[in-house]
This record gives C-alpha cells, structure tokens and sequence, in this order.
C-alpha cells in the first residue's frame, strides 16, 4: 500500500519537498490527541523482550531514528507515535544556517538509497535548545541531541563552537553526539583524527558537566564508514581512554565504487554522502570491528543500511546495543517500525539468549 502510494506521490515530487510532505502529516496527526493515540497503538506496539537498557537510560525498545530526520527537534512525538524508540535530533550547529544550495537529496530508487549534500541546515543551537525547553513531551521517548560544526566557522575555532551547542543543548538531551563525520561540511571529518578528536571529546564532555550538574550527559562519537580501519581501532581506542558512553557507527559514504549501484549514472555522481541498502555491508563490518576492539567498555550504535528486522538483528548480534535508521523510512513507510520490532522481538524468542543484552556482540564473541 505505502509502495503505490509512494510510487504515485512522493516518487514524483523533489525529494525534499516529498520529506517536508511527509512531515508536515508526522506533525499534524501528532497534534490530535485522539489521532495520536490510535496511531501509536497500531504503529508503535511495546514488546517487553526489547526493553533494553544503554549507557543508563530506559528504552522500550532499541530501534531508533537517525539524526537528520528531524534536525530542529520539531516532530519528537511524531516520530515516536511512530514507534521509532528513540529519536536523535540535529545535526545542531552552534550558529543558524540555510545549508547547501538545492537541489541537495536525491532518491537512488532502484538501489534503495539516497544522497544527501544538505550541509546541516538547522535553526541552530539557540532557537532548538528554546525549542526543547519549552517542549511538553506525549510520549516518553529518548531524546539524543546531535552536534556538528556551524560551516562558517574556521576549522582552528571548531571546538569552541560545538562547546557552545554542548552548553545551550546539553540540559535538554538525554545522550549527546559530536558528529564528525558528515561528509557535506568542509574539513570536518578530518576531526576524527585522535589529535584534534582528543581535544574535542575533552571540551564537550567538560561543557556538559559544567552545565549539567545533576546527571551526567552520555556522550557519543558519530563516524564516518569511510575511516580506515587502523583509524576505527584509534577512535575506539580513544573513545575507551576518555571514558565515552557510545560510539555510532556509521554516518553517510562518500565512497560510490563496488556498492552495485543500479541506478542512473547521473545521480550515482551527485557530491554528498550516500546512504541506504549500499551502505549495510560496511557499516555492519565497521560495527563489528569496534566491538571485537571495544566489547561491553563502550556502548555501540549500529546505523546504516538497516531495512529489515534481521538486519536489526544482524547489527546486535554484531555489536549494537542499539540500532537505528534513516532510509529505508523513507522507501518502506510508516509501518517500517512496526515491521522492525514485531521481527526482533519473534527472533530474540527463537534465539538461544534470554535477553537482547545478551544477544548484543554474540555473533563477534563467537568468532574470537
Ligand atoms: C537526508 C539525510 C540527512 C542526514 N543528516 C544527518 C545529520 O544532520 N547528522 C548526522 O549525524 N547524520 C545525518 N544523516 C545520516 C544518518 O543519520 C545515517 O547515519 C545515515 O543515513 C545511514 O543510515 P541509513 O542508511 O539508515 O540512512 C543524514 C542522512 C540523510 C539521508
């Protein structure tokens, strides 16, 4: 159903007007109590077996939605209703920006992909923390607060812009990322070298306790598939050191080459970051090598290419204590999440673990 309705709509209108479509709907039916209600009833059923735990907070479940879906914090409850079991926002800038000129999205159907070169357009950190501060949550749902570089500014003052998100956002987020992986803002992912990530790490982490004095703020790192692996073993091994709560692997490619893409040449040579089906294999293999580095010390995020329940499960069984996805939302529809949970759920009782915790990095430590 969501298939036709995709091919005689959003197939047909630009990108980006089809996913301020789709969430101008999320928003609306939101808003309706009794909507709401229902809609979370059918779309976002609780499956006790996947409660699940990671770096201290509570979840119904581990299946998330990536940042950028929803990157000014406007459609926390839509996205719940959903079912989506945590939703991160951003990427947050330090300051407003528009982003890349468009036409920046663009849907590789045949290959169940998309790229982006949006460039963070966001209302920036004072405009989304008023925003959180002021929000009268319907749903209990983990909120991660995503921060990345605003583009103007130069890369040597970098750390004290993302200390200035980490102030304004920190009191509002449940989990906060440093994204340093976003191939769309210049210079940035040279940030994941240990040298400037190091300090980086440091200034967020001590600007999230400088304003959060009653809890302490996990603190993630956002990677790129596109690292080396020597360089995915150095982040993990800096992120154990300084004592983070979870990696997220992985953000958007730039590679193109060897993914079977089968769509149109022209697309396929659009500058961004590619994401979807042709990313899975490299995201799920650099999951893997972060848990055989990292184990039970560091909490793993596993995002990129996820379609299916098994490929939820597949990230778990890898390593992820948590999983989550962007895409295939936008090929497979409201019912994904549905899909997801109902799959992970039927297969954790047929597996031979007791609890999803368990599960969690089976399939690595099996093969150690
Ligand atoms: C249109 C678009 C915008 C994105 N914006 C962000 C962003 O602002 N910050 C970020 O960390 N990741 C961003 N991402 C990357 C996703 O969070 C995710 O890491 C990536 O798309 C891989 O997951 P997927 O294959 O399930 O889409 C974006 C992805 C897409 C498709």
């Amino acid at each position: 159903m969501y298939e036709l309705f995709f091919r005689l709509l959003f197939q047909r209108m630009d990108p980006e007007k089809a996913h301020h479509l789709a969430f101008r709907w999320i928003r609306l039916a939101a808003r309706v109590p009794v909507l709401r209600t229902f809609v979370a009833a059918v779309l976002a059923p609780r499956y006790k077996v996947l409660r699940t735990e990671a770096f201290g907070l509570r979840m119904h479940g581990p299946f998330g939605l990536a940042a950028g879906f929803d990157k000014n914090a406007v459609a926390i409850d839509g996205m719940s209703m959903l079912g989506f079991d945590h939703v991160e926002i951003g990427t947050v800038t330090g300051e407003p920006q528009p982003g890349n000129p468009r036409k920046r999205l663009f849907r590789l159907v045949a290959d169940r992909a998309l790229i982006n070169r949006m460039g963070f357009n966001n209302d920036g950190s004072l405009a989304v923390a008023a925003r959180l501060a002021t929000r009268e949550p319907v749903f209990r749902t983990v909120v991660g607060v995503n921060i990345g570089k605003t583009k103007v500014v130069p890369e040597a003052e970098a750390v004290a812009d993302y200390v200035k998100s980490a102030e304004r956002l920190a009191p509002y987020a449940d989990y906060l990322v440093v994204n340093v992986s976003s191939p769309n803002t210049p210079g940035l992912r040279d940030l994941q070298a240990t040298e400037a990530l190091r300090p980086l790490l440091t200034a967020v982490r001590e600007a999230a306790d400088r304003t959060v004095a009653n809890r302490r703020v996990p603190l993630l790192v956002k990677i790129a598939p596109d690292l080396a692996d020597e360089d995915v073993d150095a982040v993990a091994d800096l992120a154990v050191e300084l004592g983070l709560d979870g990696i997220i692997a992985t953000n958007t490619t730039i590679a193109r080459e060897g993914l079977g893409l089968a769509s149109a040449p022209s697309l396929v040579k659009e500058t961004g970051g590619l994401s979807g089906a042709p990313l899975k294999a490299r995201s799920l293999e650099v999951l893997r090598r972060l848990y055989a580095r990292v184990g039970d010390r560091i909490t793993l995020v596993g995002v990129g290419g996820v379609e299916t329940a098994e490929d939820a499960w597949q990230r778990i069984l890898a390593g992820a204590t948590l999983v989550q996805g962007y895409s295939a939302f936008v090929y497979e529809g409201p019912f994904w999440c549905r899909a997801i949970h109902k799959g992970l759920a039927a297969r954790l009782r047929t597996s031979p673990y007791a609890t999803l915790a368990d599960a969690v990095g089976a399939d690595v430590r099996k093969s150690a």
